[in-house]
């Protein structure tokens, strides 16, 4: 497995490759992201990992500084997969123009106004950061496909829109969010939980599952499922951003004729915020 870190050496080793699909993460590894390479696996011959953490996509009093970085166990990881390319530039390779503080020139992409809803609600600019970032590691791998996980599923959507909106020649595949035994969705940030916390946090997907059982038995009041278990997560002390019922196909509030549905949630317990959806037929 070749480590890689700038954008001419990477260009290099990728020439004349056939196919190419490609993981982007910011690192801190876990069985998650794995399970990504492995479904990348099966439709290249050569797999790209990039482990940037992105300052595009932080707000101002978000973990940047803090986020885990822990390159060589994720170095480790992929090793044991077989891929053959990390790819793990310096900030200044990816944005030449940004000091750390101000952007200067850097162009950015604006997301489309569903970026401005969920998660992009409490987190002004994070999917301009995203977009703007895969854009370039995508121009830079130039790759066939890419594989980005269901766990974020409104940043696979924005992907999804800007490979239609910029006419990218790339297949996105989504992979099925991993979880540990207790059902609560890994993360990096499941790192920040005490073990008292991370005991508690499997909270978030049983209210997603209860809202999902509801629904399948044929109760509409989307609103009402969701007031409740925010309710419930509130009484248990989390600090809830949203629950919500959606299409998943638009992201849009679901109605009673939708048949493809996606219950989002995000909510915090002590500082950490904590992300997790399931989608469903009805
Ligand atoms: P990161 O949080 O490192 O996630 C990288 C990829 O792993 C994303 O596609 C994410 O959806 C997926 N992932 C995370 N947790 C998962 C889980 N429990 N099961 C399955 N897949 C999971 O998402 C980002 O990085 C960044 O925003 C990025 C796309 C790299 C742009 O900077």
């Amino acid at each position: 497995m070749q480590i890689i870190r700038t954008i001419a050496k990477l260009r290099t080793a990728l020439e004349g490759q056939a196919s190419i699909a490609f993981v982007p993460t910011m690192g801190n590894l876990h069985a998650g992201h794995i399970h990504l390479v492995e479904l990348a696996k099966q439709h290249a011959e050569c797999i790209v990992i990039s482990i940037f953490v992105n300052p595009l996509q932080f707000g101002p009093n978000e973990d940047l500084a803090n986020y885990p970085r822990t390159l060589d166990a994720d170095c480790e990881k992929l090793k044991a997969t077989g891929a053959q390319i990390v790819f793990i530039p310096e900030v200044k390779e990816i944005y030449p123009d940004f000091d750390g503080v101000s952007l200067g020139q850097t162009m950015l992409i604006t997301s489309p106004p569903i970026a401005n809803m969920l998660c992009g609600a409490a987190r002004p600019g994070h999917f301009d950061g995203v977009a703007t970032v895969v854009m370039k590691l995508f121009n830079i791998v130039m790759p066939q496909v890419a594989v980005f996980g269901k766990k974020d599923f409104q940043q696979l959507f924005i992907i999804r829109e800007l490979v239609r909106q910029f006419n990218l020649p790339i297949h996105i595949i989504a992979g099925e969010t991993v979880r540990e035994d207790s059902g609560l969705a890994m993360s990096s940030r499941n790192g920040y939980l005490t073990a008292n916390q991370k005991s508690e946090a499997s909270l978030l997907q049983q209210c997603l599952k209860n809202i999902v059982h509801h629904i399948q038995h044929d109760d509409t009041d989307f609103m009402g499922l969701s007031q409740s278990a925010s309710q419930i997560l509130t009484n248990q002390g989390w600090q809830v951003d949203y629950v919500s019922v959606r299409n998943a196909l638009t992201l849009e509030a679901a109605s009673t004729e939708d048949q493809c549905m996606v219950v989002l949630a995000a909510a915090k317990l002590g500082n950490t915020r904590l992300i997790d959806n399931i989608d469903f037929f009805r």
